[in-house]
């Protein structure tokens, strides 16, 4: 027998940035990024629903990619740029997508909205205006409890056509 705690119960020295701010931290090797957010740093935004990979509640942006707080382990992003809504909020990259959400009545209880918001900002990152299936097929993931998909996808729909016309009119 051996004294050493198991591979889930060490702890591991991170460094990553979140949100634009160098955060230095020892997690659990077992510690998820959603819980390493939340618990550990104080951001709620993303929030935690089946913890299993399927509702889409904690999404978070990292490294550019949309990512399933839930499923990836703190101790694996050393050196990793880490976006919560929080961050994408401060920063004004989701203020037309918030405006649009709240005209349209796109959100109910709010549950599923961070992870809409972090999903749908995503797929607009892209440029162009997708079509109503697009839309639907970007957020499939992106579980709504209080069924607002027509208006959340009417939102999403709003904005891309904004932006489009801005950017043809600049
Ligand atoms: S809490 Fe992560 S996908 Fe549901
Ligand atoms: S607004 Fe309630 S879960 Fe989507």
């Amino acid at each position: 027998m051996t004294d050493m705690p198991p591979d889930f119960a060490r702890k591991v020295d991170i460094r990553l940035t979140v949100n634009g701010e160098t955060v230095e931290a020892r997690v659990d090797a077992g510690r998820h990024l959603v819980d390493f957010l939340r618990l550990d740093l104080g951001l709620t935004g993303a929030h935690a629903g089946c913890e299993h990979g399927v509702c889409g509640a904690c999404t978070l942006k990292v490294d550019g990619d949309i990512v399933r707080g839930c499923l990836v382990l703190a101790a694996q992003l050393d050196g990793a740029e880490v976006w919560t809504v929080e961050g994408l909020t401060d920063s004004g990259a989701l203020a037309d997508l918030q405006d649009a959400f709240v005209a349209r009545n796109a959100l109910q209880c709010g549950f599923c909205t961070p992870g809409m918001l972090v999903a749908a900002a995503d797929l607009l990152a892209d440029g162009g205006v997708p079509s109503r299936a697009e839309i639907r097929e970007h957020i499939s993931g992106n579980y709504c409890r209080c069924t607002g998909y027509e208006a959340i996808v009417d939102a999403i729909e709003t904005v891309a056509r904004a932006r489009a016309g801005t950017e043809a009119a600049a």
